[in-house]
């Protein structure tokens, strides 16, 4: 059995190819058709409490009877320090005034960590998605055992070998190989300890190659050349997320959405200043401001982050839109497709037994109509080809 039929058979899936979660853009309604359509829909809960991914996992599961994915952050609990804190609050000020507004009073963590909230484990146990996937750590081994023994399918993030290591060791599945392409959180365990920087291609073959179990790639994969790529190196399945932003179905704003079509999203950066971790992100003014703050300089992670959302908001709330993309937003490096969510399945090389389930899946409604990337995108006819030839 090849390794990437091994990963679908243990994700209950037909295409290699999952919908990244992404905690607030997300939604049941993107995931949902994805996993119908044979890949893997995924939920983004760490935003949510466990009241909050109960009603997210009902939602997705009232679309689709599939396979789902629920994704929870394990970060370290966030040290409050008044004086950090304000003395952050005084050095955004004049972001904030920008668009006529004042920082906000005090700061508090907006992310609880899975490693404290028992109220999530809870309901992931009772739950029991198909599978549990975890960014910036791995639960503690009590965890992971509940876990396992609600008989989930657990797969962690790792962007180093090392990473890599301690995750198969901890009882992880699978894992994804996020690169430094990737958009969004980077899911680094310490992000204070330094960072190699592994491109997705590298890290894929880095850990496909130490590992025993099946590899994810994750970063910059955006149609079904990446995928081909990706699996090409030793990946398993794909994981895009930034591809399925502009979707009808996310929950990304108009101001994102228009973000990633423009030429904006041909300058990508990595900043701390929007939420105290490293982040893929479109360059702008606020990313420009926080290069030249010292890394250490801001609050613990998500602490950061509620002043982040915070000028966010009073971007918005300045009503012009050149203005409100001027502020922080996460969004990565590449002009995104539109498609709708469904039809992504058709795209993907080796679907293996369940290729022509896949190319008959329904397309779903789009608001544009979708642009078929095996026109668009110059390597996808070997992918069309790969398909139709296939059993
Ligand atoms: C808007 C956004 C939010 C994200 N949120 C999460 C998240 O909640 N959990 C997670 O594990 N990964 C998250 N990620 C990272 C993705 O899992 C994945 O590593 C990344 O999207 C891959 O790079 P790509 O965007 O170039 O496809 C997010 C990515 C984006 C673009």
């Amino acid at each position: 059995m090849s390794a990437s039929r091994a990963l679908l058979d243990l994700l209950g899936i037909d295409c290699p190819i999952i919908q990244a979660p992404m905690a607030g853009t997300s939604t049941p309604a993107l995931a949902a058709p994805l996993s119908t359509a044979g890949a893997l829909g995924s939920l983004g809960v760490a935003a949510t409490d466990a009241a909050g991914a109960r009603a997210m996992i009902a939602d997705a599961r009232a679309r689709s009877s599939r396979s789902l994915n629920v994704n929870v952050f394990c970060h370290p609990p966030a040290r409050a320090d008044a004086a950090v804190e304000a003395a952050w609050l005084a050095r955004l000020a004049p972001a904030f005034a920008r668009f006529g507004a004042r920082p906000p009073a005090q700061l508090r963590e907006i992310y609880t960590t899975f490693q404290t909230d028992d109220a999530m484990l809870a309901t992931l146990v009772e739950l029991a998605p198909k599978v549990v996937s975890f960014h910036f750590g791995i639960p503690a081994p009590a965890r992971v055992a509940a876990l396992r023994q609600a008989g989930i399918v657990l797969v962690g993030t790792a962007t180093s070998l090392a990473e890599g290591r301690a995750l198969a060791a901890a009882g992880a599945h699978a894992v994804v190989a996020q690169g430094y392409e990737a958009g969004g959180q980077r899911a680094v365990f310490d992000a204070e300890a330094p960072d190699d920087q592994l491109t997705t291609l590298a890290l894929t073959q880095l850990l496909a190659r130490d590992l025993a179990i099946p590899v994810i790639a994750a970063g910059g994969i955006m149609n079904g050349a990446g995928i081909d790529a990706a699996l090409r190196v030793g990946a398993s399945a794909a994981q895009l997320g930034t591809a399925f932003v502009g979707c009808r179905e996310s929950a990304a704003d108009a101001d994102y959405r228009a973000a990633l079509q423009s030429d904006a999203a041909l300058h990508p950066t990595m900043t701390r200043v929007i939420s105290g971790r490293p982040a893929g992100c479109l360059a702008n003014r606020f990313t420009a401001f926080g290069a030249a703050i010292p890394a250490s300089a801001g609050p613990a992670y998500s602490i950061t982050y509620d002043a982040g959302k915070a000028l966010v908001a009073a971007a918005k709330a300045a009503a012009s839109p050149a203005s409100a993309r001027s502020g922080p937003g996460k969004a990565p490096h590449s002009r995104a497709r539109c498609l709708p969510p469904s039809s992504w399945p058709r795209f993907a090389p080796r679907c293996g037994r369940s290729a022509t389930t896949c190319a008959r899946a329904p397309a779903a409604r789009s608001r544009s109509p979708p642009r078929d990337p095996v026109e668009q995108a110059p390597g996808l006819g070997a992918a069309r080809r790969l398909l139709s030839s296939a059993p």
